[in-house]
C-alpha cells in the first residue's frame, strides 16, 4: 500500500508528449533491465564492436552497435564496412516481442488521451501485431556524451521508433518536425523508461543534452563501463 499514494505515482503514468509521441516511464522492471544489459555485454563482444560513427568528419560522442543492420548517416548495410567489414548480429526475436508490447501500451495511452484523434489513424503504426522492426541501434553514453538535435530519417518505413533507456538518466530533448529549435520539451528519461515516436511525431527533431551520472538503479549500473547510459532504438528500415 505504501506505493499507492507515493509522490511519484502520477509522474510514472504514461504521457502523450505530442501527437504520436508517448513516454512510458518504468516500462521495464529491474529484472528486465538487468537482463537486457546482459545481452548488451554479449553484443559488445562483437563481431562488430561498439564504435563512434563519424558524422560530417567528426566522431559522435556515443558509441553504437547495430543489430540487424549497420547504420551510417544516410545508409544501412548488413556489414560494418567502416569498422571491420564484419556482418552485424541479427535483430533478436525477443526484441520484436518487446517492441510490440511497447506499441500496445502506447496505443492504450493514445486511446486514453482526450486530445487524440478517434479513431487513431492506422498511419500512426500502433497496431502491435503489425510492428516489425528490423534494426536496433544500441548507443552507449559515458557521462559526458551527448547527441545533437536530429531526425531519424534514414528509414524508408515510417513505423514508430521505440526507444528504451537503461543505466543513468538523461535529459532527452523532444522537439518538432520543422526545426532543431523551440518548441521542444526536456524530459528526464530514466532507466526502464520507453519512449515512442510515430505518426505525426515520427520525424520530430530530438537529442540528448546531458547524462546524469550516478543515477542508474542498482539493477542497471553499467559498472564494467564506469557507469553511463545505454539507449536502444528499434526502427523498421523498409530495406531488404
Ligand atoms: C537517438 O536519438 O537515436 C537516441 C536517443 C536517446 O539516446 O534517447
Ligand atoms: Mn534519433
Amino acid at each position: 500500500m505504501d506505493s499507492l499514494f507515493a509522490d511519484d505515482a502520477f509522474d510514472r503514468a504514461a504521457r502523450v508528449v505530442a501527437p504520436g509521441a508517448v513516454w512510458l516511464p518504468g516500462f521495464l522492471d529491474d529484472a528486465a533491465q538487468a537482463w537486457i544489459l546482459r545481452q548488451y555485454a554479449a553484443w559488445r563482444a562483437g563481431p562488430v564492436p561498439a564504435h563512434a560513427t563519424t558524422i560530417r568528419g567528426h566522431p559522435m560522442s556515443v558509441t553504437t552497435i547495430g543489430l540487424g543492420w549497420h547504420w551510417r548517416p544516410g545508409r544501412y548495410d548488413r556489414e560494418a564496412k567502416d569498422v571491420n567489414n564484419e556482418r552485424v548480429l541479427p535483430f533478436p526475436d525477443w526484441m520484436t516481442r518487446l517492441g510490440r508490447q511497447v506499441i500496445a501500451a502506447t496505443a492504450e495511452a493514445v486511446a486514453a488521451d482526450p486530445d487524440s484523434p478517434s479513431p487513431v489513424p492506422a498511419s500512426w503504426g500502433l497496431d502491435p501485431d503489425a510492428y516489425s522492426p528490423d534494426v536496433a541501434l544500441v548507443n552507449y553514453y559515458d557521462e559526458s556524451a551527448k547527441m545533437g538535435m536530429h531526425q531519424d530519417k534514414d528509414e524508408h518505413d515510417p513505423a514508430p521508433v521505440v526507444s528504451l533507456s537503461l543505466g543513468d538518466s538523461c535529459t532527452f530533448r523532444f522537439g518538432n518536425t520543422e526545426t532543431k529549435n523551440r518548441p521542444y520539451e526536456d524530459i528526464r528519461l530514466a532507466s526502464g523508461d520507453a519512449f515512442v515516436f510515430g505518426g505525426p511525431a515520427r520525424f520530430a527533431y530530438h537529442g540528448v543534452t546531458r547524462i546524469h551520472p550516478g543515477t542508474a538503479p542498482e539493477a542497471a549500473r553499467l559498472s564494467d563501463l564506469g557507469g553511463g547510459r545505454t539507449n536502444i532504438t528499434m526502427r523498421a528500415t523498409g530495406r531488404d
